[in-house]
């Protein structure tokens, strides 16, 4: 029998507990291993569930008891969960955690200690909910370079941007449906405003280039600002906006890394991920393109990755997976300014002719778009390829025209 205690009793701990009673049988036929759960921390009670008798609300009877192999945490936000996950493994003790943004924020320093400590602190669940993504980069991918990780890694938002394409609802409309179907986090923010795929990027970064990828270090932009005029816009140039996570290797070993809204051909695969649904294409130089497909998030799919996790650290207590990235290095991350790209720019004018002259004498090759019913002041095109920098500091400089939204077109 190897015992596991379950850190948080919200949607994910609580699925947990329960993939893990009914499967039980299964799971056991298949681990070679009775797992079973001693201890759940949660400061709330739930005197009604069948296991109301192994909740405790006192983290030290965790990690003080040595028959706890294994300890999963589910509690989410960085603290307490880091300084708990700290001790866990410094006890001793395998952790298996959903929590991305403690990942995101402190992975380099949690794998060390496990390290350290001779355990395991496995994630697969902070990115892409019950997708198998990080075991298939660590393990499956292994042989390859990887030079790029390129997705959608946001369920709300690819949600809220599907309902403003296919069915022309506003943005603040779409965001309370998602909230109504219990999609969007507690605080949408995280979910709008693009954190949620930075920390979900910088996991994937860190783990497919070997050093810690920090959120702070991502340039973040969320959906907020995307109106129904910029994907009319986007569709007229046979496009969709989608919310885009990025990282790829640079010459010289530099990182380029981002969030943000962007145009994508119909053409791309990517496009026609719509609803809740994620994918990751991961691009190495052996295998070529990669996808990874499915539902990102929900209490079972989420709960099935963490619940492997166990499953892994338990049939490994006494070896270590291969599952590691160093700490990350000032100058590591490159200015997203810097990178090559396109962007779509919708404007406003006085006067459209002189605007559109403008545009043509500043950007060679710029592509005007029009939509039908096309506001007489307004005015949408596509700049050619340069520098971020170099495009911002050309589109601040035109005279003729008031820039209402920038947006990335993805190469
Ligand atoms: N709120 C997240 C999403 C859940 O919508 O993708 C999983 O991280």
């Amino acid at each position: 029998m190897v015992y596991i205690a379950v850190m948080g009793h919200g949607v994910v701990g609580s699925g947990v507990v329960e993939v893990l009673q009914q499967n039980h049988a299964g799971i056991t036929s298949r681990s070679k291993e009775d797992i079973r759960v001693k201890y759940i921390l949660d400061l709330r009670e739930f005197p009604d569930l069948p296991y109301a008798d192994r909740f405790t609300k006192d983290f030290e009877v965790i990690v003080g008891d040595p028959e706890v192999k294994v300890v999963v945490e589910t509690m989410g936000g960085l603290h307490p969960a880091y300084e708990y996950v700290k001790r866990c493994l410094r006890a001793g003790k395998s952790v298996a955690t959903s929590n991305k943004e403690l990942v995101a924020c402190k992975g380099a320093e949690l794998l060390r200690i496990a390290r350290d400590n001779n355990v395991n602190f496995l994630f697969e669940a902070s990115v892409g909910g019950g997708i198998p993504i990080l075991r298939p980069i660590s393990q499956c991918l292994a042989a390859n370079d990887i030079f790029e990780i390129v997705g959608i890694l946001n369920g709300t938002t690819n949600f809220i941007l599907t309902k403003m394409i296919r069915e022309q609802m506003s943005f603040a409309d779409a965001l309370t449906l998602a909230q109504e179907l219990g999609y969007a986090e507690r605080d949408p923010s995280a979910d709008i405003e693009g954190q949620d795929a930075c920390r979900k990027i910088c996991i994937l970064a860190s783990l497919a280039f070997g050093k810690h990828v920090y959120p702070e270090q991502v340039g973040t932009d969320g959906i907020t600002k995307i109106t129904l005029t910029d994907v009319e816009y986007a569709g007229s140039d046979n496009c969709v906006i989608k919310l885009i996570g990025r990282a790829k290797i640079l010459d010289g070993g530099h990182i380029f890394s981002a969030v943000y809204p962007a145009l994508v051909s119909r053409e791309s695969q990517l496009s026609s991920v719509d609803d809740v649904f994620n994918a990751v294409m991961v691009r190495g130089n052996a295998i070529g393109d990669v996808i990874f497909y499915g539902r990102g998030a929900g209490k079972l799919p989420t709960a099935s990755a963490v619940v492997a996790d166990v499953i892994d650290c338990v049939k490994h207590l006494s070896a270590r997976k291969y599952l590691f990235w160093e700490d990350g290095k000032e100058g590591y991350v490159s200015d997203p300014l810097e990178d090559n790209t396109r962007l779509y720019v919708r404007a406003k004018t006085e006067d459209k002719t002189a605007a559109a002259e403008e545009i043509r004498r500043t950007f060679e090759d710029a592509r005007i778009l029009s939509r039908p019913c096309e506001d007489r002041q307004e005015l949408a095109f596509i700049t050619p390829m340069s520098t971020e920098r170099t495009l911002r500091r050309e589109l601040a400089a035109l005279t003729s025209l008031r820039v209402e939204s920038i947006l990335h077109v993805l190469d």
